[in-house]
């Protein structure tokens, strides 16, 4: 099967998802969130984990030229699908590992949060820089993010947009594992796990993530928060700003 915004393999049990948009430094589109859960969902009964990541970058985030006169309701329907990938990934029967190389911002970030196991690199920088846009963090970044981390550190991140390199990242425990190749460790813990009882990895996974409701809630509700600031004109502004220096 081939795909326009990923690339995908199956090898020695795991399924691989690199995504393809490296000339946008992997920013996230909805056809790209449709994409990674049609080839999820090819992978769910014959791979026994899943490793996803971009080879340069992560992602930037979302893909800020999809903002461009975004009304309310569009943007709280475009937040909830980028809800339902992080919730897929959390429901997805197998580990899903992630490596993080270069740019991990905003969307990408958020949806590393709802991987399971998180390899970065260490010249990556991560950060939640939506605040810079007018907009609050999406797929999890209020919700998610201040259960990894601590409401405190998530604040300073969301409420400054800096980005901190990965040494920073793995003191806040932003991220899992360091790793100078972190696409080979990932695939070394994949290699580790196929090789446990398949059901209990299974279920290992569903115990862990059986705060799924609440969670759920809680996304909805950050959603609409995101869709109001798009009633916001300073919120227009600085979108317009950021597509005007493309020249568009
Ligand atoms: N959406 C759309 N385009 C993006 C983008 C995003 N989130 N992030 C970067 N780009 C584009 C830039 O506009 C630029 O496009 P161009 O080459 O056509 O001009 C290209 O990617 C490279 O970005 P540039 O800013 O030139 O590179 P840089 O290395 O100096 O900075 C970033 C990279 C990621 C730090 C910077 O682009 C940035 O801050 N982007 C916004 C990130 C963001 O706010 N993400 C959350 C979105 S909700």
């Amino acid at each position: 099967m081939s795909y326009a915004t990923i690339e995908t393999e199956e090898k020695d049990g795991t399924g691989f998802i690199y995504f393809n948009r490296e000339e946008h430094l992997n920013t996230v589109t909805v056809e790209m969130v449709d994409e990674i859960m049609k080839a999820l969902s090819n992978m769910e009964e014959n791979c026994r984990s899943i490793v996803i990541g971009g080879r340069k970058n992560f992602s930037a985030g979302a893909d800020i030229m999809q903002f461009k006169d975004m009304g309310t309701m569009k943007a709280y329907e475009f937040h909830r699908k980028l809800n339902d990938l992080a919730l897929y990934f959390r429901e997805f029967k197998r580990p899903i590992i992630s490596f993080l190389n270069g740019y991990v911002l905003g969307g990408g970030l958020e949806l590393s949060l709802s991987t399971d196991i998180r390899v970065c690199s260490r010249d990556a920088l991560l950060g939640q820089p939506e605040i810079n846009l007018g907009i609050n963090a999406g797929a999890g970044g209020n919700v998610i993010l201040p259960e990894v981390i601590g409401r405190n550190r998530a604040l300073y991140m969301v409420l400054t947009g800096e980005k901190i390199p990965a040494a920073t990242a793995y003191d806040f425990g932003l991220v899992d594992i360091i790793a100078t190749n972190p696409l080979d460790e990932a695939i070394r813990i994949a290699t580790t796990i196929n090789n446990k009882p398949e059901n209990t990895v299974i279920l290992a996974k569903r115990a862990v993530n059986s705060t799924e409701n609440k969670v759920k809630k809680d996304l909805d509700y950050e959603a609409a928060l995101f869709g109001i600031l798009f009633s916001e004109k300073d919120t227009q502004d600085r979108i317009n700003n950021f597509i005007k220096r493309k020249g568009i």
